[in-house]
């Protein structure tokens, strides 16, 4: 849906495009406060390629300025994307338009129901002010809620089978074990296998655990050991017939959290994106199964989440990218909920314990799936004086 507004002069082009002219002592320029704007601005010329983008910009198109500034829109998108006729529009009206809810997917791109701004500058004919604006952090505020309430509705039970379960399972499985040194080699066969289920079932009870009401215990953890340990167990294991791909921002500063929990968290992420890639023989066949794992800093990610800790900010962003056949459509509505799974010997419980453990840190998940790419996006916490400060 668009909407033409009413339009306001725009800022001089020159200041935008061109690098600043020395400002008067005491003035501050244009593009100084663009940059600074958490908001993703970029310019383009009447030809679509980039005069100028903003900080926030580079990291919304995952692409540096001085990239930018060496192509055109068309390099990121293609030329069907209804950006590009909603640019028409603008220059043909020289008008604002704003449509809320663009995909924008590209070779390197992919950014589902963002809401985009464009104006037309009048001074230099052709040209387009964009701004985006990514509402998946609002969405995934929405949903995260939504998580919270799933997880709870496990809360209660994990206690329940920890009392209820665990302890006479432990009985029968000792019985069992008794038995087995006392029956014939037909009989140990069935002595064996309730040993084993019995076993089957305590992880599961384990598992469970977790969805308990425990404090966690936080400090600050680098998460590129803590990805680093879960490429090594997934590589050598689950993982070992897809190509592992890891795309690094080292300067982040570390997050604060429970270092065992966020490795269960990306274990599973990582887990699930192998079974996926695994499901899909095709794939395999042509040993082109792929994880992707990115971490970046994103600037002007600064969500507090309500009912965590308000000093925390969300600006760590951990990605887990797969390219296998995507989520089920009938499940994804349920995605984070306990018991909710497509495979034949799944539980259902990894994406539930996900959820539960981001909720605890005060941090979000968000995903986005289409046969051939599924991405976990996990935004996670940093300490900022307060909170170290804090008692
Ligand atoms: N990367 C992915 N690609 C496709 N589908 C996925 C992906 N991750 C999760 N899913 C879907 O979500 C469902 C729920 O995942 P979840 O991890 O909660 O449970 P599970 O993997 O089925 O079982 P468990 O993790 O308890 O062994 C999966 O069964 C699968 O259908
Ligand atoms: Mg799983």
């Amino acid at each position: 849906m668009k909407a033409v507004l009413t339009r306001d002069r725009p800022a001089s082009v020159e200041r935008l495009a061109l690098p600043p002219p020395s400002a008067p002592s005491g003035d501050i320029d244009a593009q100084a406060m663009l940059s600074a704007l958490p908001v993703p601005v970029v310019l383009l010329d009447a030809a679509n390629r980039f005069r100028f983008a903003n900080h926030a910009a580079e990291q919304f198109l995952g692409v540096s300025l001085m990239q930018l500034r060496q192509i055109t829109l068309a390099s990121l998108l293609p030329e069907d994307n209804p950006l590009f006729g909603l640019l028409t529009q603008v220059r043909q009206q020289g008008s604002t338009i704003f449509d809320h809810d663009l995909t924008l997917e590209g070779p390197r791109l992919y950014k589902r129901g963002t809401a985009v701004q464009a104006t037309a500058l009048l001074e230099e004919p052709g040209c387009v002010l964009l701004t985006f604006q990514d509402s998946s952090a609002a969405r995934a505020l929405d949903r995260q809620i939504q998580f919270r309430g799933a997880a709870r509705s496990v809360t209660g039970m994990s206690a329940v089978l920890a009392h209820e379960v665990k302890n006479p399972l432990s009985g029968i499985r000792g019985a069992a074990q008794l038995l087995e040194g006392s029956v014939t080699d037909g009989d140990r066969e069935l002595t064996v296998l309730i040993r084993d289920e019995a076993d089957r079932i305590r992880d599961l009870v384990d598992r469970m655990e977790i969805f308990g009401e425990k404090p966690i215990e936080r400090r600050a953890v680098n998460i590129h050991r803590v990805l680093e340990h879960v490429r090594r167990l997934a590589g050598t294991g689950f993982a070992a017939h897809v190509r592992l791909t890891e795309v690094y921002d080292p300067s982040l500063p570390p997050t604060w959290a429970n270092r065992d929990q966020l490795v269960q968290v990306m274990l599973n992420l990582v887990k699930n994106a192998a079974e996926a890639i695994a499901s899909d023989p095709a794939l395999i066949e042509r040993g082109a199964g792929e994880i992707v794992l990115t971490t970046a800093y994103q600037h002007g990610m600064r969500l507090a989440v309500a009912g965590s800790d308000h000093r925390l900010l969300l600006p760590l962003v951990v990605t887990v990218r797969d390219n296998g056949p995507g989520i089920p459509e009938d499940i994804r509505s349920h995605l984070f909920e306990a018991f909710v799974t497509s495979k034949p010997s799944g539980s259902g419980l990894g994406l539930a314990l996900v959820a539960k453990i981001v909720g605890d840190h005060g941090g979000l998940i968000e995903v986005d799936s289409r046969p051939g790419r599924t991405e976990f996006r996990l935004f996670l916490p940093v300490i900022i004086e307060a909170e170290a400060d804090a008692p």
